[in-house]
C-alpha cells in the first residue's frame, strides 16, 4: 500500500479569522499525510490551534529566503519557518511566473530550508527539470491546469510522475485543479502518492470531501 500525501495551499487568502474559522471545522481522520501551506502571517496562529485541539495536519510555508538569518528586509528565512512548520513549498509556478524565481534562487533556498532541518515540497513541470539535492516530495504541476479548472488527463499525469520518479526517487504529487470529483482518479494512480489542492482547500468542506474521496488504488 502506497502512503498518500494531501497538500492544501491556500495561497494568498485568508485572515486570521478566517483560518480559525476553517480549521474549527474540521472533522477527519485519516491515514494519509496532510499538509497545510499557509501563507507566513497564519503559521503561528495555527500552528497554536492545531496543537491546542491535536488536528492532524502538518504545518508548511509557500516559500522562504534563499538569504539566511540577518539584514534581508522583508524576508522570512527558514529558521523564523521551523519555528511553526515541518514543511516549505519551493519553486511554485506561481512564484516562478509572477517573482521570476530562477533554478539558481530555488536552489539556494533548497540549501537554507535543508539547514534549518525542513521537509521540501519541490515543485516541477517536468521530468527535465533540475531538482536539487535534500527534497522530501515532488510536485508534479503541468503548466495550464493550475488554478484554471483544467486539470491535466490522470492519464498524461501518471505518465510524467513516472518519469519524475525514475528521474528522482522521490514520491511525487500531482497539482492542478484537483477536485472532490477528480482527486481518485489521480490518487489511484500508481505513481501519484497525493495531491496538492489550492483553489478547493479554501473552503474546508470541500477540502474535507477531497481527503475522503481519496483511494489508493483503482
Ligand atoms: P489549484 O492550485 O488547485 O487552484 O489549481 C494547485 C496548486 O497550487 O498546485
Amino acid at each position: 500500500m502506497k502512503h498518500l500525501f494531501l497538500v492544501g495551499n491556500w495561497k494568498s487568502n485568508k485572515t486570521e479569522v478566517e483560518a480559525l474559522e476553517w480549521l474549527g471545522q474540521w472533522r477527519m481522520e485519516k491515514d494519509i499525510t496532510i499538509i497545510l501551506c499557509v501563507p507566513f502571517t497564519l503559521l503561528s496562529v495555527c500552528k497554536k490551534f492545531i496543537d491546542e485541539h491535536k488536528l492532524p495536519i502538518s504545518l508548511g510555508a509557500q516559500d522562504l529566503s534563499e538569504f539566511p538569518v540577518g539584514s534581508y528586509t522583508g524576508a522570512i528565512n527558514a529558521a523564523q519557518i521551523k519555528e511553526f512548520a515541518d514543511y516549505v513549498m519551493i519553486g511554485h509556478s506561481e512564484r516562478r511566473n509572477y517573482f521570476h524565481e530562477t533554478d539558481n534562487e530555488l536552489a539556494k533556498k533548497t540549501e537554507q530550508a535543508v539547514t534549518a532541518g525542513l521537509k521540501i515540497i519541490y515543485c516541477v513541470q517536468s521530468h527535465t527539470d533540475p531538482v536539487p539535492a535534500g527534497v522530501s516530495i515532488l510536485l508534479y504541476e503541468p503548466a495550464g491546469a493550475i488554478g484554471t479548472g483544467n486539470a491535466e488527463s490522470p492519464d498524461e499525469a501518471e505518465k510524467e510522475c513516472a518519469l519524475i520518479t525514475a528521474s528522482n526517487n522521490l514520491p511525487v504529487i500531482y497539482g492542478g485543479s484537483v477536485t472532490e470529483q477528480n482527486v481518485a482518479l489521480f490518487s489511484a494512480k500508481q505513481h501519484i502518492m497525493g495531491v496538492v489542492v489550492g483553489k478547493a482547500s479554501l473552503d474546508p468542506t470541500q477540502f474535507i470531501k477531497i481527503l475522503s474521496n481519496f483511494r489508493d488504488t483503482p
